[in-house]
């Protein structure tokens, strides 16, 4: 929330994004704040499903591997907070079908029971390809991988022909974990499919689309959105950690909630 404004446009009261990342109180030019419509939705919904976790959702479903009606879709990281949007925009697209992974059995039942995934399942208990070729035996039309790794290589080995792959996020192998090399990139190859990665931050002029798309099923509760909220910013390493622990408890959204925030 702005505590003092020295420029036209921007008011004490009013409240506004900024891209300089976690802080309590800053000094920033008005050119780099954004205002926002906090009069029937939450400021924090601009942190997650309305922010950079919902762009980075809605580009890759609907551009770097648009989901066509009838696809059958299969997200990584489903219950996270980019995957638990990707997947819901997905089926709002057109998707026949929408499978998830995740890494816990709250998680699985959060997955099929409120967001409206067809199929999801635990990738700690099950080998993951055999319950894809369970889950979808003609095959996979779009991939929406957050974690890389084994689950990526068992995506790969059920593409369909045409499979399109939004290579988002590799959270498996961040923090210097042992990398995992994907051993079938040729089925890439056979099943002429197109692997693509993206980064939100190059598509920031898109934010305008994305939230008149977007906000209109938030508002009407077509996607359902859940945040996991810490109290105090001495809390933000294990809110870091809890993002890098398959397994956490935390579902959706993972926000520090700042003093002094409105
Ligand atoms: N391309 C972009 O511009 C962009 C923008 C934002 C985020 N991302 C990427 O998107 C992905 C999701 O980000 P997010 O913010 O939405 O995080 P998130 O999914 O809310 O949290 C990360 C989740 O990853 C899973 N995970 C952690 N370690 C794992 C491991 N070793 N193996 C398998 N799964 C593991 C955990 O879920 P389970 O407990 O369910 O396993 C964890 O809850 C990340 O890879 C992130 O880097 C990319």
């Amino acid at each position: 929330m702005v505590v003092e404004s020295h420029a036209d446009g921007v008011k004490p009261g009013q409240v506004v994004e900024h891209f300089l990342g976690l802080r309590e109180a800053t000094v920033i030019d008005a050119a780099g704040v954004v205002a926002i419509d906090t009069d029937d939705l939450p400021a924090e919904i601009y942190l997650g499903v309305l922010g950079a976790t919902g762009l980075t959702a809605w580009l890759g479903i609907t551009q770097v591997a648009p989901v066509r009606s009838g696809d059958t879709v299969f997200v990584t990281g489903a219950a996270g907070a980019v995957g638990s949007i990707a997947g819901q925009i997905a089926r709002l697209r057109g998707a026949k079908q929408v499978i998830g992974s995740a890494g816990s059995s709250a998680k699985v039942r959060h997955l099929v029971d409120h967001l409206g995934f067809a199929i999801a399942f635990d990738h700690h208990d099950d080998a993951v390809g055999e319950r894809l070729a369970q889950a979808a035996p003609d095959g996979i039309d779009v991939v929406f991988d957050n974690v890389g790794g084994a689950q990526l290589e068992a995506a790969i080995g059920h593409l369909r022909v045409g499979a399109r792959l939004a290579l988002c996020g590799m959270v498996g192998q961040y923090g210097g974990r042992e990398p995992h090399g994907l051993r079938n990139l040729y089925e890439l190859v056979t099943k002429r499919a197109t692997a693509r990665g993206f980064l939100v931050t190059d598509h920031q002029d898109q934010l305008p689309a994305f939230r008149a798309e977007v906000s209109s099923w938030v508002r009407s509760g077509e996607i359902v959105h859940r945040q996991t909220v810490l109290d105090g910013i001495e809390r933000v390493p294990e809110a870091l950690l809890g993002l890098l622990c398959s397994g956490a408890p935390a579902i959706g959204k993972t926000i520090v909630r700042l003093q002094g925030q409105a």
